[in-house]
């Protein structure tokens, strides 16, 4: 059983305060929901966690079975079962797919990265069918002219390959087709009944056709404002972000809202 922790955690970018003390946490075998309205810090986050140099961290910290990672490097971070994709993935088009999970795969079996792994090969086919992915995207580089569902599904093929401790997946629904949401979707499931925490940002609630969320925050302005169910996402969908803040001030049940 593993545990993540995001405690009063302050970050900035280019030197302005974006998240201004976020506490939230996600548990193995926990699938749990961020939304908020663009701009609120949802992909901060996210690149927070993950590592990346550019978003720098004021206070608070990052806590992995209560261990503090807000110092390590990004690949330590993925070394120790975090993996993170992102809202806009990069392209890597000089580097084959499957040389990536390759590589990935031995960085989490502690191998070395060039190390051939064919029987990972052969489990990421089997998994790209199962998403529906065609089988020449292996030979591709990575995302080079890939379509944005083959991008997520991409992403969610390194996830279900790697079962890392924790997925965290930025908008892993947006801009896909029914078909590629229920994919996703039940991937996502199926990666937390095998006892990974996920951890997603989505703005709709399709998604609740295919997943079970254990938990749902919405931020506002940098900072967690609520707490609830997937009830939240449903009356999201129904009244807006502002419509649903406006029925909550009026209850005073909202902590904080612009
Ligand atoms: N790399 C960056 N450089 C400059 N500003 C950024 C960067 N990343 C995020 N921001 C700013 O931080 C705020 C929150 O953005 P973001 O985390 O992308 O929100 P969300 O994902 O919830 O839509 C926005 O005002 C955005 O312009
Ligand atoms: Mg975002």
């Amino acid at each position: 059983m593993h545990k993540l922790e995001v405690v009063n955690l302050r970050v900035a970018v280019g030197g302005r305060e974006i998240l201004k003390g976020v506490n939230l946490s996600v548990s193995s075998g926990e699938v749990v929901v961020v939304m908020g309205p663009n701009g609120s810090g949802k992909s901060t986050l996210f690149q927070t966690i993950a590592g990346n140099p550019k978003y720098e961290v004021l206070d608070g910290d990052i806590l992995l079975d209560g261990q503090s990672i807000k110092e390590l490097a990004p690949e330590e971070r993925f070394a120790k079962g975090i993996f993170v994709g992102f809202q806009s993935p990069v392209a890597v088009p000089e580097v084959r797919f499957a040389f990536l999970l390759q590589a990935m795969a031995n960085v989490r079996m502690g191998k070395k990265l060039t190390d051939p792994n064919p029987q990972v090969l052969a489990q990421a086919q089997k998994i790209a069918a199962e998403l529906g992915l065609r089988p020449d995207v292996f030979n591709r580089g990575v995302g080079a002219g890939f379509s944005g569902g083959e991008f997520k599904r991409a992403e969610v093929l390194q996830a279900l390959l790697l079962k890392p401790a924790f997925v965290i997946l930025d908008e892993p629904d947006s801009g896909l087709d029914i078909d590629g949401i229920a994919a996703v979707g039940n991937a996502i499931t199926k990666l937390a009944s095998s006892g990974s925490g996920v951890l997603l940002s989505t703005h709709y609630a399709r998604v609740l056709r295919f997943i079970k969320p254990t938990r749902v925050y919405v931020m506002v302005d940098g900072r967690v404002a609520l707490e609830g169910d997937e009830t939240v996402i449903k009356r999201i969908e129904e009244l807006g972000y502002q419509g649903y803040f406006k029925e909550l001030q009026n209850f005073g049940e909202l902590t904080s809202s612009k």
